[in-house]
């Protein structure tokens, strides 16, 4: 495993994070649960091969990823990792809320400390809110009290916020949605060089735009196909953006064992400075091929979701980007047949717009699942 300097923290940490969002699940008792027994052996192989990076969150799965991530630290696992979660900023009302949360993340965890804690899914609007709450005090606090390690935030928004953030307080490390395909999306290039430029280490969630990049549609896999050196997707995915000195940790939300041997093979390659000039035009050139096929760009964070209408959202997109990338619409209009029979029907949707104002990637959701009802129905 390559380890990676963490900017002006000095530590090292593993090119490969892993990102607990998308373990796998589970039916028991009726009920959409984690697999933990798998994803605990996950984890744990994981780390015995290198990695020192564990991010989770209050929200994710429902509450269950951090209750798995901290049944998974035991037996001396916690003291191998750097563990990351983050405070649900949209639960807080009130100040105290900070801390009570918190309890509750350091219960879940079993752990009396957290490595890195995040401020989740910073925007502008939600920065203002959790400033006028306290939120830096709290975490200059945390950190005074040896709670917490490292101040940090997660965002989502464009770079002018982001550059705002990064100013207004002296965090130790911020994380930011970022692939090939996004060098001009929200934080983008420009906010990974400004951290760079502060020395504040990088982390990247969604190196993969949510798994999309990891199939090639065939005008893709043509790109690759005629390099000289054969990588699959995945790799030049996660290479591109280790070749970034400013980025610390690449996340990746694993979902099976497989994904987590095949990353543990890849981290083992990559580092900065890795990519020629022909490796990173090449990637221009997928990047563009790319662009002419996505229709939607969700990464399936399911932020939007519950839909007060049953709609599943995310789900919806995915169908139809997939029927776009693999030029496969028969597929497509049997996924979405079999999604509507399952009491997800798009047609529902009563542009209440509730999804809108939590989507990461600010996508105008329901004229969206009007175009995609077009395409599939
Ligand atoms: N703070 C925030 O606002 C925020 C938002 C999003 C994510 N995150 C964090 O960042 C982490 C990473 O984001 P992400 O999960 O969206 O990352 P990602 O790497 O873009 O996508 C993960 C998906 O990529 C696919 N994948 C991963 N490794 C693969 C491999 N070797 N071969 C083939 N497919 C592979 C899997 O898709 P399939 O399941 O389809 O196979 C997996 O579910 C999350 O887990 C979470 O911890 C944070």
């Amino acid at each position: 495993m390559k380890m990676r300097t963490f900017g002006k923290l000095g530590i090292e940490v593993s090119a490969f994070g892993v990102g607990c969002m998308r373990f796998p699940m589970i039916e028991k008792n009726g009920e959409r649960v984690v697999d933990e027994d798998r994803a605990i052996a996950m984890l744990r192989t994981a780390i015995d091969n290198g990695v020192t990076y564990v991010d989770t969150a209050y929200g994710y799965l429902g509450g269950q990823s951090e209750m798995v991530v901290g049944k998974a630290l035991q037996d001396g696992y916690r003291d191998k990792v750097n563990l990351a979660t983050k405070l649900p900023c949209w639960l807080v009302k009130e100040s105290a809320d900070m801390e009570k949360l918190l309890q509750t993340q350091l219960g879940r965890l079993q752990t009396d400390h957290l490595d890195f804690y995040l401020l989740h899914a910073l925007n502008a609007e939600r920065w203002e809110q959790m400033k006028a709450f306290g939120a830096r005090e709290f975490l200059t606090e945390l950190k005074k009290k040896g709670v917490i390690k490292y101040a940090c935030f997660s965002f989502h928004d464009s770079f002018d916020a982001f550059k705002k953030i990064l100013d207004e307080y002296d965090w130790d490390m911020c994380q930011v949605q970022y692939n090939f395909m996004d060098v001009e999306n929200q934080a983008g290039t420009k906010g990974v060089e400004y951290a760079g430029s502060k020395g504040i280490p990088v982390v990247i969630m969604e190196g993969l735009l949510g798994g999309k990049l990891a199939n090639a549609p065939e005008n893709v896999q043509a790109l690759y196909d005629s390099y000289p050196v054969k990588r699959s997707p995945v790799e030049w995915a996660f290479r591109w953006l280790c070749d970034h000195p400013q980025v610390g940790t690449v996340l990746s939300g694993v979902s099976d064992m497989e994904q987590v041997r095949d990353n543990l093979r890849i981290f083992d390659t990559v580092e900065a400075g890795c990519m020629s000039d022909p490796e990173k035009a090449l990637i221009d050139q997928v990047r563009a091929a790319y662009k002419s096929r996505i229709l939607v760009d969700c990464t399936g964070c399911e932020y939007c979701m519950p839909c007060p209408k049953n709609v599943n959202i995310p789900k919806t997109f995915s169908i139809w980007n997939n029927a776009s990338l693999y030029g496969g619409l028969e597929k497509g209009n049997a996924d979405y047949k079999r999604m509507v029979g399952e009491g997800n029907d798009p047609a529902a949707c009563v542009e209440c717009g509730k999804c809108m104002s939590n989507c990461p990637q600010h996508i105008k959701i329901p004229d969206m699942l009007k175009k995609a009802r077009a395409a599939l129905e």
